[in-house]
């Protein structure tokens, strides 16, 4: 039943783009997620191809729980790629993809994936501008079906502490009533994160994060991710080096869609293959 005096809902094209969002976002995290034996992630043999050209080569690659990982490369290296079969965006012609040790990615669409406690964040920032910081997270919460009914009636104080810690994370406390159409480039990234964490993904995927921040929101935005880690695993693709460097701890290097090198950052910056495909130019 979708409900039709729902306040701040404050155009009929606002409402739609609002309940086609709340159809595609409802992931809770899976609480029996088996994470006992090691990574919460994992990739084995990964190959996409597009008409014949290889965007991802037997790709292989493990992320353990509560790591943040950071993955750099060329332009076409596969990244995206990588995070749309994690996603189930894109099917891969052959290998294996497991989220703990038990749910096969390559068997669940993007809806159930979603749901079985995996993130994304795309580049752009799809928040809904005309709502506030507020709604927005309340609608991303709503997204979980256990709040659905305390959405329509009124948020109960569980709810209510959850927004709070989230805008707290996300460094939007003061800015909270504001609409998010008036948000800063970088507030409105950090409020998406933020609807992503209402909905407590084990994995949370993000891409490119930092393109067209200040480097005072650069630096937000490292602070913020790096917090996520722990509670959270996280990984990071980016070109920003610097970025990359203020957050990393293990950096994988894609090329040619398969991994070239891993370590810590000084390990991938001083590998000379690294450097001759992508960190020399
Ligand atoms: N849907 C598609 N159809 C055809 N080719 C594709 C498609 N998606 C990606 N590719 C190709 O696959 C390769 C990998 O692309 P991908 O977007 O994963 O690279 P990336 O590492 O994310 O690069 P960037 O750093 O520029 O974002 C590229 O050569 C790209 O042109
Ligand atoms: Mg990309």
């Amino acid at each position: 039943m979708m409900p039709s005096n729902v306040s701040y809902i404050r155009s009929i094209q606002q409402r739609d783009r609002v309940f086609s969002f709340m159809a595609k976002t409802q992931p809770v995290a899976s609480p029996d997620l088996d994470t006992r034996k090691g990574p919460i992630l994992y990739l084995e043999g990964i190959t996409v191809s597009f008409d014949g050209f290889r965007a991802l080569n037997d790709l292989s690659l493990y992320i353990d729980d509560g790591e943040l990982r950071c993955i750099i490369g060329p332009n076409g290296a596969g990244k995206t790629t990588m995070m749309d079969v994690i996603t189930g965006k894109t099917r891969p012609d052959s290998g294996t993809a497991f989220f703990g040790q038990t749910i096969d990615l390559t068997g669940l669409n993007e809806h159930q994936i979603a749901q079985s406690g995996i993130g994304r964040k795309f580049q752009k920032p799809t928040v809904f501008e005309q709502l506030t910081v507020f709604e927005n997270l309340e609608l991303a919460m709503a997204g979980d079906k256990r709040v659905w009914r305390n959405f329509i009636l009124s948020l109960g104080a569980q709810e209510r502490e959850r927004i709070d810690e989230v805008v707290e994370t996300i460094g939007l406390k003061q800015e909270i009533q504001f609409l998010a159409g008036r948000l800063s480039h970088g507030q409105k990234q950090w409020l998406e994160i933020g609807m992503l964490l209402m909905q407590n993904p084990r994995l949370l995927l993000v891409d490119e994060p930092v393109a067209g921040m200040t480097p005072q929101e650069v630096e937000h935005t490292a602070n913020l991710l790096t917090s996520l880690a722990g509670k959270h695993s996280v990984v990071v693709v980016e070109h920003d080096m610097e970025f990359v460097r203020s957050i990393a701890k293990q950096v994988t290097v894609l090329h040619e869609g398969h991994v070239l090198a891993e370590g810590t950052m000084d390990e991938v910056q001083n590998d000379p293959r690294v450097i001759e495909v992508y960190l020399g130019a």
